[in-house]
């Protein structure tokens, strides 16, 4: 219900064009496709909030959605998108890891990724920034409508197993927006990182 009063405020390319006001954000980010745009509108029960596309790579900047006067949340670009040339490609990791290693605000990273699709190189990449800086990360494997219950739940269980190992810093959960499945555990975990 909070999340219900978030409003498109900019998009910005870098870090140093980042809104000053916000006090506490939260940043969506994993691969192109990964549903950041979708799951966004779902948290937000919005419709069209985030632009969401069936062409990978159309979240470019760094879009900002306050919810309130000092809360945020943030649609980061895709990464991982192979149709754009290497320039421009090395530019965005560099945007991205600059933001997620230096935005003061920033105090939780949801990091979403097909339930499908294993981790990539760059949601590893996610996973060893954050630890780095001591930021929180929480997991939604999106799409699980695509997976009977049995295998998503055994996907999930995978992932957790690997965390618990290696990235102590992250919790995960299963999601789908087109279900709306999930919805409750994320919005309870953005209340915390945004203290509300
Ligand atoms: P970029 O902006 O390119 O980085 O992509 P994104 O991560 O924002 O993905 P987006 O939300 O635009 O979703 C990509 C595609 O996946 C769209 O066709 C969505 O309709 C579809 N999709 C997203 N979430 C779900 C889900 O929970 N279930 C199913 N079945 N499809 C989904
Ligand atoms: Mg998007």
């Amino acid at each position: 219900p909070l999340y219900q009063k978030a409003e498109y405020l900019k998009s910005v390319p870098t870090l140093d064009l980042c809104p000053e006001e916000i006090v506490y954000e939260v940043a969506f980010a994993g691969r192109s496709n990964a549903g950041k745009s979708s799951a966004l509108n779902v948290i937000t029960s919005q419709k069209s909030l985030a632009r969401t596309s069936k062409t990978p790579g159309r979240t470019q900047l760094i879009n900002f959605f306050p919810v309130d006067e000092t809360r945020a949340l943030v649609d980061l670009p895709g990464y991982g998108f192979a149709k754009v040339n290497i320039n421009t490609k090395r530019a965005w990791e560099a945007g991205l890891s600059e933001y997620v290693e230096k935005r003061e605000q920033l105090k939780g990273l949801i990091l979403l990724m097909d339930c499908r699709i294993p981790p990539t190189e760059i949601d590893l990449q996610m996973l060893d920034w954050t630890a780095e800086i001591g930021l929180p990360v929480h997991v939604l494997l999106t799409k699980a409508d695509k997976l009977k219950k049995g295998p998503a739940k055994a996907q999930l269980m995978q992932l957790k197993k690997m965390l618990k190992a290696e990235y102590p810093h992250a919790s995960a959960q299963l999601f789908s927006s087109l279900k709306k499945d999930g919805l409750d555990q994320v919005w309870q975990q953005l209340d915390t990182w945004m203290e509300y």
